[in-house]
């Protein structure tokens, strides 16, 4: 019965994503065109960087490189020595993310959008993933192409141009002026972006548009939105949890709260019912907290805190010229404060950022590879941000640095005003039951063996 149900759901999300793929593990055109450019390093100024430079399934769609997690945290762009400011969050699950909205005036609370701070918030394409595709390829700490025309003339001219083409008729139809060397210029960073004639330039538009289309179709297919973790399988009556997960959910939902804001449950449901049959639930709505997850659990209410995160001493962007040493991570308010609508809301959104999604936060190559936790990547593991949650305000404070430092002391938040000190920092959890809550995190990786076996 629960197989059935499995594969029906499968079956729906390759219709609706508009595709007559056979078979659940296959991906429509438009996805299969979208896996291609988020994997082509040759969508970057120096033909070395994809998205999966920072976001590989293997590592849980996050940042690859454990040396890198170690420390700064941050990737370096595809020019040697561009560095932006924060931690690669996941970019699975990342469809699911409603429209960034207020949801709460006298709050002033927000929620949606991509990005930490929710600047990709749906309102050009449709759609905060797409809207959020979109920055990378042009973001001189990214992949720095000089203009969108690079990323559309390299699309149109690769392996899987004509894919492209096919899911996208008369995308490629662009008649490139002869004055630009696109091979030369798009290699440059400081060339764009370039001047085109109008009709020219609305076409370039319309292409990249549909790049954007085609990586969210593909972030929200089956590959990557797999809900194939332990705990779906539990869900779904096909998997039990061990006793130490068990405690650890029943921690996660009661004295731990984390809850609160990673729903662990399927209350999220789109307003008026099981109509998700795109990435969004409709919009507006009448709640402020909902997203969509196709009737499973998505780990975030999409809101935004500020948990008194410590700053992370080794950001490369303390040594970047945009950043520099006394740079602080505004949050939330860095976006807000470039919007006239909402700029009246920004001090109180200083230092917050996302609740991101629990899925695959613990999935790594093998056991010992060390990923980093929060937006800045303080955080070493799972049972250190737990401990932090558990003991921020019950520990001193301490300079960074200091031998007790992340056991027994916590330097001073990164930003110290709206830290949230009702959900969190004296939780009275024990140090079995800080490991009980990671046991539990460990069950949200997607890809569980049995479970996959079952539902074939
Ligand atoms: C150099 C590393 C790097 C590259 C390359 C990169 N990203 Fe990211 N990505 C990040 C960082 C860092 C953030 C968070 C930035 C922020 O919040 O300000 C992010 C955020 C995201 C998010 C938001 C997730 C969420 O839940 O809000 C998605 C989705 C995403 N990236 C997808 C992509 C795609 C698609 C590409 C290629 C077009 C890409 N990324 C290229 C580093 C990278
Ligand atoms: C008040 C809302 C709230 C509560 C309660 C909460 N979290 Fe979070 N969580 C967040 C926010 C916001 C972030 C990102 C904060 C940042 O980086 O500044 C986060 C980040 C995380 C991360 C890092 C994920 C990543 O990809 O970097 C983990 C793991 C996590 N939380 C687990 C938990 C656990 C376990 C609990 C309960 C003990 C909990 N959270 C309680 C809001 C919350």
């Amino acid at each position: 019965m629960v197989t059935k149900r499995l594969l029906a759901t499968a079956a729906t999300l390759l219709l609706t994503a508009g595709g007559a793929a056979a078979g659940t593990s296959e991906l429509t055109c438009k996805e299969a065109v979208g896996k291609k450019i988020f994997f082509d390093q040759r969508l970057s100024v120096n033909k070395n960087q994809a998205c999966a430079a920072c976001h590989a399934p293997e590592v849980g769609w996050t940042g690859p490189d454990q040396e890198i997690n170690k420390h700064g945290a941050v990737y370096e762009g595809s020019v040697m020595g561009q560095f932006g400011n924060r931690k690669p969050p996941s970019s699975a699950y990342a469809t699911t993310s409603p429209f960034f909205r207020l949801v709460n005036v006298s709050d002033a609370a927000f929620a949606g959008g991509n990005f930490w701070d929710g600047r990709a918030t749906g309102a050009k394409l449709g759609n905060p993933a797409a809207d959020q595709a979109q920055g990378p390829f042009l973001n001189p700490k990214e992949q720095a192409l000089p203009d969108a025309a690079c990323v559309v003339y390299r699309v149109c001219n690769s392996d899987y141009g004509m894919l492209f083409q096919q899911v996208w008729p008369g995308a490629c139809d662009i008649d490139w002026p002869t004055t630009i060397d696109f091979e030369s210029a798009c290699s440059n960073p400081s060339q764009g972006p370039f001047s085109l004639d109008a009709m020219t330039r609305a076409k370039v538009d319309v292409a990249y548009n549909d790049v954007a289309y085609s990586i969210a179709a593909y972030e929200d297919s089956k590959e990557v939105n797999a809900f194939s973790s332990k705990y779906d399988a539990h869900l779904n009556g096909k998997a039990d949890l061990s006793d130490k997960e068990k405690w650890g959910l029943r921690l996660f939902n009661g004295k731990g709260k984390c809850a609160n804001c990673h729903i662990s449950t399927v209350e999220q449901k789109c307003a008026g019912g099981n109509d998700c049959v795109s990435s969004r639930c409709p919009d507006p709505v009448d709640r402020d907290r909902i997203s969509c997850g196709k009737g499973y659990p998505l780990f975030t209410d999409y809101t935004f805190d500020n948990l008194g995160v410590p700053k992370n001493p080794e950001n490369p962007f303390y040594g970047q010229p945009e950043g520099g040493p006394n740079w602080i991570d505004p949050g939330l308010k860095g976006f807000l404060s470039t919007r006239m609508d909402f700029a009246m809301y920004a001090d109180k959104n200083f230092g917050k950022h996302k609740v991101p999604t629990l899925r695959n936060v613990d999935k790594r190559p093998y056991p010992m590879f060390v990923k980093d936790y929060g937006h800045n990547g303080y955080f070493k593991s799972l049972k250190e941000i737990v401990h932090f949650y558990n003991t921020r305000d019950k520990f001193p404070t301490c300079n960074p640095g200091d031998p007790g430092e992340k056991m027994t002391c916590w330097p001073a938040p990164e930003v110290s005003d709206n830290v949230n000190k009702t959900e969190l920092g004296n939780l009275g959890l024990s140090d079995m039951e800080e490991d009980a809550i990671v046991a539990f995190m460990k069950t949200l990786s997607d890809g569980y063996r049995q479970y996959n076996q079952d539902s074939q």
